[in-house]
């Protein structure tokens, strides 16, 4: 049987659109390899947001060039962001002959058409076809207890630093029955937690009140599980989605709100469209119809012109607000985005400082929460089992560990806190 491996590189809607890829190859007949040296077909599905990203790909090429070397038959593909930047597809197609289909992001859904060309021994390069809708049917999901659903693709903010809007394309959102319908159906086969993806899913159909009464039309299914989303751009979050969110036990006390930084000079030079402000009235928000909310949230140091005292702002700001996670980046120039053309770029020296730093003040913060949970009981979704421990989430997003056995995986149990070691959670069921 001929096998496929897939690297994904990217966010969670780049690793759905990995699943949808899988989806197409089973159907054909293929199936999933245990490494790249394994497979008859390698895809490499990229991201571009930051160079780090981009770097693990050409790395990763040079190892798949020696492959190809001694399988000649082998079928290399790269699709996903990396691709849809200006002359990228170029570079590759002259720089690695090896690769046989080069395509982009809006033309997945055609790969097996890209694979019969292939086979033909033909080389495919598509990329910036239409911005139409990407869905693949029937998707391979990497888990049967928690499903992704795209309900949104593109993005047409263009925050100063990011490449998204380039490489995705002008936001467009799916048809709200047909997000009900595969929720539903995702629901009555047994998957227990759905995430909704999106770039900016607070402007799902053109904004509001759309979003709030999706979230409403997915919580009236029979059963225990939970409805998450991703993510939300806090100029856009409306009174309407908390009210929703506060409304039913299936959709989840949890939001993802990047912030990016805490100085209203740098939000401004990042065309944001909010001030520390704003965005903690948001915060204030959400405590006040759920005050158990989980809060997590993206965080960039060294954007072009930061000083030491912008950088003391963000610090302060994650203090304020105790996020129960905090993922932290380093800023990264990306060519074609208005930010790479600003002058006072930082030098990496000091924006590995201003990381390190933020990273402990978080660590901090996260242990402080973590040590006050000891003794509350959550309501936990137990998703995997590694012979020895259960792992799961509470509906506040919260990972917490605890003695079980494979029985408990896709069920929701009650897990008591023991123990907080390191910002984890471990407890028992009770
Ligand atoms: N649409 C989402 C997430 C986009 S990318 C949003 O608006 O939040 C995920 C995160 O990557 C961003 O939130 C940002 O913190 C980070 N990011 C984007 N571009 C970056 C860049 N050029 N350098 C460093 N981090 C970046
Ligand atoms: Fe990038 Fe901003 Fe769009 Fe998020 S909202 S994808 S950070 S441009
Ligand atoms: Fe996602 Fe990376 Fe593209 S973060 S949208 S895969 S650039």
């Amino acid at each position: 049987m001929k096998k496929f491996f897939i690297n994904t590189y990217g966010c969670q809607m780049n690793v759905h659109e990995s699943e949808k890829l899988a989806g197409i190859l089973y159907n054909r007949g293929y199936v999933a390899a245990k490494s790249n040296e394994d497979a008859d077909i390698i895809i490499l599905n990229t991201c571009c947001i930051r160079e780090t990203a981009e770097t693990r790909v050409l790395g990763n090429l040079g190892m798949i060039k020696k492959l190809k070397e001694k399988k000649p038959d082998l079928i290399v593909g790269i699709c996903g962001c990396m691709p849809q930047k200006e002359g990228t597809a170029e570079y590759l197609r002259r720089r690695c002959p090896f690769i046989d289909i080069i395509i982009g992001t809006h033309n997945m859904h055609l790969f097996s058409q890209y694979l019969d060309e292939a086979l033909a021994k033909r080389k495919v390069l598509d990329i910036w076809d239409s911005e139409g809708t990407i869905e693949c049917s029937p998707i391979r999901r990497n888990s049967s207890v928690s499903a992704f659903v795209n309900i949104m693709y593109g993005c047409d903010n263009f925050c100063s630093y990011c490449i998204v809007p380039y490489v995705r394309g002008r936001e467009r959102s799916r048809n709200f029955d047909e997000v009900v319908a595969e929720v539903r159906a995702l629901v009555e086969s047994g998957y227990k937690e759905i995430t909704l993806l999106g770039q900016n899913v607070n402007s799902f159909m053109g904004g509001k009140p759309y979003f709030s009464k999706l979230l409403r039309a997915l919580s009236v299914f029979d059963g225990e599980y939970r409805i998450k989303f991703m993510t939300s751009h806090p100029k856009d979050l409306s009174e309407d989605v908390v009210e929703a969110m506060a409304s039913s036990d299936k959709l989840a006390d949890y939001i993802h709100l990047p912030v990016q930084s805490g100085s209203d000079r740098i939000l401004k030079l990042m065309n944001r469209k909010y001030t520390v402000k704003d965005y903690l009235s948001k915060i204030d928000l959400l405590r006040s119809y759920i005050p158990s909310i989980g809060i997590s949230s993206d965080l960039m140091v060294g954007f072009p012109t930061e000083t030491e005292e912008d950088y003391m702002c963000s610090e302060r700001l994650i203090e304020r607000v105790k996020y129960n996670n905090l993922f932290t980046f380093i800023y990264s120039r990306r060519s074609g985005t208005v930010a790479d053309k600003m002058d006072g770029q930082i030098d990496l020296a000091e924006k590995t400082k201003r990381i390190e730093r933020l990273i402990a003040k978080q660590f901090e913060i996260g242990n402080t929460l973590a040590q006050s949970y000891i003794g509350t009981t959550f309501r936990v979704l137990c998703d995997s089992f590694d012979g020895k421990t259960c792992f799961g989430k509470s509906s506040c997003d919260k990972s917490i560990s605890f003695p079980g056995d494979q029985s408990n995986v896709g069920q929701f149990v009650n897990v008591k806190v023991t123990m907080a070691k390191n910002n984890k959670l471990i407890g028992e069921i009770v």
